[in-house]
């Protein structure tokens, strides 16, 4: 297993380009399922979730061709013929996101067979929202053998509430409804710019969608949906977490190829925290500084501060000048790095769903361990600033959400380097 050797303490200067969001790629894969016809996806970022899709669509019968570099991180992807509508344990254990193929199978095929996700490090993740919908939409759903197996000649519209705000729950909705039989109208949904930049796609390929953005979706479900061309909208979580990593290191730092409009909440945030931020149209410029103050958090839904950053801004905390009490209120277990800042000198108490940092802490390089994909982020900021050499194993996490984070940080002053497993000679 691959780790990070991060040696702390220079400021990151320069400039650092974002790539596409991996939370809107993988709904948009999923929605090439469709159509028969070529969907072609451009900004596809080039990480593991991703690959991890690539193989999910081709093990159903899709043909994906994924192109960086000069391709310019394009997919192409056809779903003509799915022989095999089903989602492996094998693929669902390690992407719980595989979940956002039952849906589009389910409108596309009639049926569908997807394993059911477990728990995982973040908490329990149940996909009951996902399910109680597509029955509204008409679907036979059985949960057999640890798969739930779906199945409907034709989804015909309905109302939908949803109980609770669910992303991919929207998502997976979304694209069952647009080949339902009739009106279809989605109430609680979430308003992430992922279902936005979906619904946008959607669209592109004869969707008759209105009111993604809002709490209330309504679609007309259409006879059949056609390919169409997309960009895929730039990666907020990834903008964000460049936007820390210059502020917690007293750096200058330009994170361009985003859009500030998404990052809302955390700019607020680090306004009250007392970092400078400039934005254009497409970057923000961040200036840190050596006088931090801490400022409480709380993790809501969109547009609320993200649960997904909760961990990095944990790491700005440890900085900053006083108590911040973070609260995070999405998922019931999220606080695994919390417990290996502790290892590195930072002062941090968990009391059920809040943290108590006491700040500022000198944080000093440890071993660490990454437990899931946006706790090994913060660690990589906490090792940014830390005394000496933080070596941080399982960064398998990371790579499945950040695209090239090493090359990144590196080429804007960070020493940071991946170390293979030295495996003992054999005899
Ligand atoms: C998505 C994001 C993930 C982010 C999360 C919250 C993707 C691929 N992943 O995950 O990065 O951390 O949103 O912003 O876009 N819930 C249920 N029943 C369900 C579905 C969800 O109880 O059927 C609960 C969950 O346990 C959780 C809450 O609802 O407590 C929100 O989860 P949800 O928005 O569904 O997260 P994901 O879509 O899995």
């Amino acid at each position: 297993m691959d780790k990070f050797v991060i040696r702390g303490g220079n400021p990151l200067l320069g400039t650092v380009r974002i790539s596409g969001a991996k939370n809107a790629a993988l709904p948009a894969m999923a929605a090439a399922l469709l159509t028969e016809e070529p969907v072609i996806l451009e900004n596809i970022p080039q990480v593991r979730d991703i690959e991890t899709t690539r193989k999910l669509l081709a093990a159903m019968g899709g043909e994906v061709e994924l192109g960086y570099g000069r391709a310019q991180h394009r997919s192409t992807i056809c779903c003509r013929d799915l022989t095999s509508p089903e989602a492996s344990y094998e693929l669902v254990k390690t992407m719980r996101a595989s979940t956002l193929v039952l849906g589009p199978l389910l409108a596309r095929c009639g049926r569908a067979r997807v394993s059911l996700p477990g728990g995982c490090a973040i908490g329990a993740r149940p996909i009951d929202l996902h399910i109680k919908g597509l029955e509204r939409l008409g679907a036979n759903i059985n949960q057999e053998h640890g798969y739930v197996e779906a199945s409907a000649k034709r989804l015909k519209g309905a109302e939908i509430v949803f109980e609770k705000i669910t992303v991919t729950g929207t998502e997976d909705l979304l694209m069952a409804a647009t080949l339902a039989d009739g009106e279809t109208l989605l109430q609680n949904c979430a308003r992430e710019p992922e279902v936005v930049d979906l619904a946008d796609l959607l669209n592109k390929m004869g969707a008759k969608i209105e009111g993604a953005g809002t709490t209330t979706i309504h679609v007309t479900g259409v006879e059949k949906l056609r390919g169409a061309k997309h960009r895929i909208i730039p990666d907020r979580i990834e903008a964000a977490t460049f936007i820390i990593a210059g502020a917690l290191t007293d750096g200058d730092l330009n994170v361009c190829g985003c859009d500030p409009n998404h990052l809302g909440a955390l700019l607020e945030k680090l306004q009250d925290v007392g970092i400078k931020t400039k934005h254009t149209s497409d970057a923000v410029r961040v200036e840190g500084n050596q006088n931090l103050k801490a400022a409480d958090v709380i993790t809501e839904e969109y547009p609320g501060f993200p649960t997904d950053l909760q961990a990095q801004y944990m790491a700005l905390a440890t900085q900053a000048e006083g108590t911040s009490i973070i609260t995070e209120n999405i998922f019931e277990n999220r606080f695994m790095h919390a417990l290996e800042m502790g290892r590195m000198g930072a002062h941090i108490k968990i009391e059920g769903h809040r943290a108590v940092v006491r700040g500022r802490t000198l944080l000093s390089g440890a071993a660490v361990l990454a437990s899931d994909l946006r706790a090994s982020a913060s660690l990589v900021l906490a090792a940014l600033v830390a005394e000496g050499e933080t070596i941080i194993d399982r960064v398998y996490h990371i790579d499945r959400g950040y695209e090239n984070i090493e090359e990144k940080l590196r080429g804007v002053g960070a020493q940071i380097r991946r170390i293979g497993e030295i495996l003992p000679k054999k005899k």
